[in-house]
């Protein structure tokens, strides 16, 4: 591939090519071997057109481990304010000869738009409600982990569903991998025809945790609500939190997830995501730094294989 715009297009083996590299990096990065030369003379430009605290600073961190030259554009500070277009944006930026663009976007399909104007490899950190493919990549790597395996695993996704990228590209990742998926949330936050992905749904959080390996939070997104429904925080977290009572219906060994970021005391309780024995949050960070490493280490691959296009 020459982008990494969504686990869409990947095929398991290739997922577990991406896995086992960024296995490798984490060993690295835990012996505190910080430098190796994979991205060395390449140039790495992130742009940001949403908050992040995660995922930009693991890209970034991630490029400065491999010895590109890494950029972070300040969107708030760009001429976007001036009303440049995002396509324009990325033209000026590729006519500088990046050879991996890192975006975040608001727009579901902004990514995969830009990706077809430039002459780059572009890694898509988050596109609106649509893929957020290195996030189920570290997401997949932290369970590969903790469970010994990436196949036939219950895995239970729990939350505002309708409004997010996490979620989708996880079900597509999860998926392709065999595990058996419940969605779990009010329905009014699940996406219409859900079903047909061949999941399982409930809206009951103590019948859709029975017995699962994994139970992944999902924060209320609420950047994403445009004026639908939006429940109460209290309300919310008395039906969907997840809280120890909740959790125990999951198998006893079961792991505890989140994205980030997170609102303790509404999708979860602060003692089950600081509880080392069922959490792998702090986990999920630490493989970010290393799946990041893995995806852009690929991706340099194939571009020093093939001749750069001329700029038309
Ligand atoms: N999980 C995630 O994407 O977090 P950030 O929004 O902080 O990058």
């Amino acid at each position: 591939h020459s982008h990494l715009l969504g686990i869409e297009p990947l095929a398991p083996p290739e997922i577990t090519t991406i896995l086992d590299l960024a296995d490798q990096y984490v060993d690295l990065n835990r012996r505190d071997v910080k430098h190796a030369d994979a991205l060395a003379g390449l140039t790495q430009i992130n742009m940001f057109f949403e908050n992040s605290t995660r995922t930009q600073a693991s890209f970034e961190l991630a490029g400065k481990r491999l010895g590109a030259d890494v950029m972070n554009m300040a969107m708030q500070a760009s001429s976007i304010k001036k009303g440049e277009t995002l396509i324009d944006t990325a033209m000026t930026l590729n006519a500088m000869h990046p050879d991996l663009l890192v975006v975040r976007h608001p727009q579901s399909g902004a990514v995969d738009l830009l990706s077809q104007k430039v002459n780059c490899a572009v890694l898509n950190a988050g596109d609106g409600r649509h893929e957020h493919p290195t996030q189920a990549l570290l997401d997949a790597l932290t369970i590969r982990r903790a469970k010994g395996r990436l196949h036939r695993l219950n895995i239970a996704i729990c939350g505002d569903i309708a409004h997010s990228r996490v979620a989708r590209s996880n079900l597509l990742l999860l998926g392709k991998m065999e595990n058996r998926i419940r969605l779990i949330g009010p329905p009014t936050l699940m996406p219409s025809g859900i079903r047909d992905f061949g999941v399982e749904v409930f809206d009951d959080m103590k019948q859709g945790l029975q017995d699962v390996d994994v139970v992944m939070m999902l924060r209320l997104q609420r950047e994403r609500m445009d004026g639908g429904f939006i429940p109460s925080e209290r309300e919310y977290y008395f039906r969907y939190g997840l809280d120890a009572e909740k959790l125990a219906y999951a198998k006893p060994d079961a792991i505890v997830m989140h994205p980030g970021p997170m609102n303790r005391g509404v999708e979860i309780d602060g003692e089950i995501a600081d509880d080392i024995n069922r959490s792998v949050i702090q986990e999920q960070v630490e493989m970010g730094v290393a799946v990041r490493m893995a995806a852009m280490d690929l991706l340099a691959r194939n571009l020093r294989a093939r001749p750069k296009a001329v700029m038309a």
